[in-house]
């Protein structure tokens, strides 16, 4: 049995090394066993690169996870921890990552983590003490107040996604800080990696990543719609707004408009759904688990489909693939011809950006007035100013 284990972590570990991940970190997934944080589980499941459900809502919504050890790496890299450092996690799950983080800061360093559930709090205190982290501090609280009786931190991350940052976590590091977080840009989630810059906070890398929202008073305003509860129509915004008679649209007449521009999935999640979402207020996804109302969409996996497009009142377009294999803007709806030419306008707009993606991405957080020029996205409490390096 416990061969079994470790030939099946040796095997998710060099998965997950395909990603470009430090020897630290690699090294510390190695050591510390996922299944004891996952006991309910067979260990051939634990041991998949996979994000894992923990605990869902009454409405079976995924509430709690383990997240995609890929991921994880990703953004422990991201985050940059050394041996001796003192870091503050929000989202504590299953304690799993905590326990990475406490490998990885060593016996010298601190970790402390927050979680908003008290069964997961004392479910991930069992675990760490199991696993041999009891060390690892973990707090049941709201994470968005961070946790200031032990700040400063170094290095604070969340595991768990966030509409904005929160003041607390940006006062609670301290100098040559650094805080890594899922952050909410317009209904699309990039892991961010933020330091100080002067009166502000500039990001030093970015890359996709979904993660489950954060609940309580700092939840963010992003909607998600069940349409038809038939074919699981959905449709995701980034924040609340009325939208009109849908499903008539899509039952009626349709505006075809090729935009001429072709691109992968990888292109199109990475990059245009960024650039639409940030550049335009009626962006939307829909989605369908169950064959009903959406053609063949760019974003399609096996049983479930999705395509980005824009909404306005009664009428919407999507892009989706017309048979030259190049993306057409399909319009349904009263208005559907004037919104085809403004999707198709932004595919133009992007393809002559130069294709932009995550890479090059740069987000300035500014607790104050942000500078006048740029691409701003306001949050409660930052303003984020989004630009493109693309040389
Ligand atoms: C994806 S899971 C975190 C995974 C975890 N790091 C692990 O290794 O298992 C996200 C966690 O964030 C927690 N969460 C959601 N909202 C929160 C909040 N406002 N404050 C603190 N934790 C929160 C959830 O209860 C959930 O356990």
């Amino acid at each position: 049995m416990a061969a079994g284990w470790r030939a099946l972590r040796e095997d998710m570990v060099t998965e997950v090394c395909e990603r470009g991940i430090s020897d630290a970190v690699a090294e510390a997934l190695l050591t510390v066993p996922r299944h004891v944080f996952l006991p309910e589980l067979p260990v051939e499941v634990v041991y998949q690169d996979d994000a894992i459900v923990t605990k869902r809502d009454a409405h079976g919504r995924p509430i709690s996870s383990s997240s995609q050890p890929a991921m994880m790496a990703i953004m422990l890299d991201q985050l940059g921890v050394e041996p001796g450092q003192r870091v503050l996690e929000i989202g504590a799950g299953t304690g799993y990552n905590a326990a990475v983080l406490a490998h990885l800061v060593g016996p010298r360093g601190r970790v402390v983590s927050v979680d908003i559930d008290a069964d997961l709090v004392r479910r991930a205190r069992e675990h760490l003490a199991r696993a041999g982290y009891p060390e690892v501090e973990v707090v049941y609280g709201d994470g968005v107040e961070g946790f200031a009786p032990e700040a400063p931190y170094d290095r604070v991350i969340a595991t768990v996604g966030v509409w904005d940052l929160a003041p607390a976590w940006l006062d609670q590091l301290g100098p040559g800080g650094r805080l890594v977080a899922p952050l909410d840009l317009r209904g699309v989630q990039r892991s961010v990696a933020f330091e100080r810059a002067g009166g502000h906070w500039t990001s030093r890398s970015a890359v996709p990543c979904g993660f489950m929202r954060m609940r309580g008073p700092f939840a963010g305003p992003e909607t998600i719609l069940v349409l038809d509860w038939d074919t699981d129509l959905t449709i995701s915004l980034p924040e609340a707004e009325e939208i009109g008679d849908i499903l008539t649209a899509l039952d009626g007449p349709v505006t075809e408009l090729p935009t001429g521009v072709g691109a992968g999935r990888g292109q199109l999640l990475d990059g245009l759904n960024l650039w639409l979402a940030v550049h335009e207020p009626r962006w939307c996804t829909m989605s369908e688990t169950r064959p009903g109302w959406l053609a063949a969409g760019p974003l399609d996996l096996e049983g479930f489909k999705t395509s980005i497009g824009i909404v306005e009142g009664d009428s919407l377009c999507l892009l989706e693939w017309g048979s030259d294999g190049t993306l057409v803007a399909r319009g349904y709806g009263p208005e559907r011809n004037r919104l085809a030419d403004d999707l198709s306008a932004h595919v133009q707009a992007w393809y002559g950006a130069g294709q932009p993606m995550t890479t090059g991405l740069r987000i300035d957080a500014h607790l104050g007035a942000p500078p006048r020029d740029g691409l701003v996205i306001r949050k409660r409490h930052t303003s984020l100013v989004l630009s493109w390096n693309l040389g």
